[in-house]
């Protein structure tokens, strides 16, 4: 199980000598692409040559030394139509977003892969999607290269972690993580847990932040008891932790399929449910709250106790049933960094990856199969 709670990778992201005297990215060798309109970026004519900063070169050293500058076009992966693991290009022309008054722009170091990437790509969004072309990707880790005015906290050189779009169906980020930078609002980052690598934060802000908003809007406390419908998920794995560690819960249950079972345990389940051989709604248990990952809202209402309540994040749900979306927000993530640096709190990244930045199609469809193991990471970025 050790392979799957992947153990923590820091990476020494500056030169000390110089950041004593200076900061890591000096301010005079960033330079934005003042053409950066986001249709034209992507999709037209004229095919800059791609600046290739020293930086971009290394994992071990990207974003990180003191000579590293922001160019004005980066590598990114796109699409111009709905579709589709195969309408998914790499560019090597793509601008490089300006940043606004209250955003930083982050020298992406991992991202990681949701299935709302798979269904925004499928166009299931289309009426509320930001316009095409997109750069898709929610989930970012990397290091902050740029600041705008009314930052106040964050600063070069910070090693962050973020949902990168606020609302994650209307209008998300044209410009997401699955390219070398992305610019994001100061109030959905944190700082990254110092103990962890940047894989791993990269896995965690979109799956994190929804398994506790539906906690918290389920008004789950201490002594209630909790079954989460797919337990080895992204999402599942966190909900069974959070539930144990965060909010005091009586008795957790999880399902999973047999390969599975002894990472539900390894995350701290007092029952974990083989869905292949076991009727969940058949049981005997029944519980104040039902977590439902996987679309089985119907059947998770059969599992609650009188006066229990379920969340359901995808498919029909029924009352008392509810569904909701995430909003992304750094509050959750500042608010988790204690127990993630205490170890309670586990980044769980699919042993299959992380899949390096030219494997995008790879880490896709094996997302799209519906079997990924916690979550399915993008490292290292260019
Ligand atoms: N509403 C929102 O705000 C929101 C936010 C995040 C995610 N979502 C949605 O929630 C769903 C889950 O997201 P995710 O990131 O956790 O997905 P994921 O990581 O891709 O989920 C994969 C996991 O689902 C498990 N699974 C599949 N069928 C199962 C079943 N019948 N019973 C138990 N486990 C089953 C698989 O385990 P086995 O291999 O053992 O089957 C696998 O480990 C997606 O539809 C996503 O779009 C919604």
């Amino acid at each position: 199980m050790d392979s799957i709670l992947s153990s923590s990778t820091t990476f020494q992201l500056r030169n000390p000598l110089l950041s004593l005297h200076q900061p890591p990215f000096p301010s005079s060798k960033i330079t934005i692409n003042r053409l950066n309109k986001s249709q034209r970026a992507l999709s037209s004519p004229p095919h800059q040559p791609l600046r290739i900063s020293a930086a971009s070169q290394s994992a071990a050293t990207s974003a990180a030394t003191a000579s590293s500058f922001v160019p004005s076009e980066m590598k990114a992966w796109s699409y111009s139509e709905y579709g589709g693991v195969d309408v998914l290009k790499l560019e090597t022309n793509v601008a490089v977003p300006e940043i606004g008054e209250d955003q930083v722009l982050i020298k992406v170091v991992a991202a990681a892969l949701n299935p709302v990437d798979s269904k925004r790509r499928a166009g299931k969004f289309k009426a509320t999607d930001s316009p095409l072309p997109t750069v898709p990707g929610y989930d970012v880790a990397g290091v902050v290269v740029k600041v705008g005015k009314q930052v106040k906290d964050l600063k070069e050189g910070d090693e962050v972690y973020a949902d990168v779009s606020e609302k994650t169906l209307e209008g998300p980020k044209q410009f997401g993580s699955l390219g070398e930078y992305t610019a994001v609002e100061e109030k959905l980052v944190a700082l990254k847990p110092k103990n962890i690598g940047f894989a791993e934060a990269a896995s965690l802000p979109l799956a994190v932040e929804t398994a506790y908003e539906g906690l918290e809007r389920a008004a789950f406390s201490q002594g209630k008891s909790i079954l989460v419908l797919g337990g080895a998920g992204g999402v599942g794995s966190l909900v069974i932790q959070l539930a144990k560690q965060v909010f005091g819960a009586s008795k957790v249950a999880a399902t999973a399929s047999t390969p599975k079972l002894d990472l539900l345990k390894s995350l701290g389940v007092d029952l974990a449910i083989d869905y292949t051989k076991q009727n969940f709604e058949d049981l005997p248990d029944k519980f104040d709250l039902v977590f439902d990952t996987v679309g089985q809202g119907d059947r998770a209402v059969k599992a609650l106790k009188e006066g229990g309540s379920a969340v359901v994040l995808t498919g029909p749900a029924e009352p008392p049933g509810f569904r909701f979306v995430i909003t992304s927000t750094g509050e959750t993530l500042k608010k988790l960094n204690p127990y993630l640096e205490s170890g309670k709190l586990k980044a769980i990244v699919d042993p299959k990856g992380p899949f390096p930045f030219d494997k995008v199609h790879e880490a896709f469809s094996y997302l799209e199969t519906g079997r990924a193991t916690g979550k399915v990471v993008i490292y290292p970025t260019p």
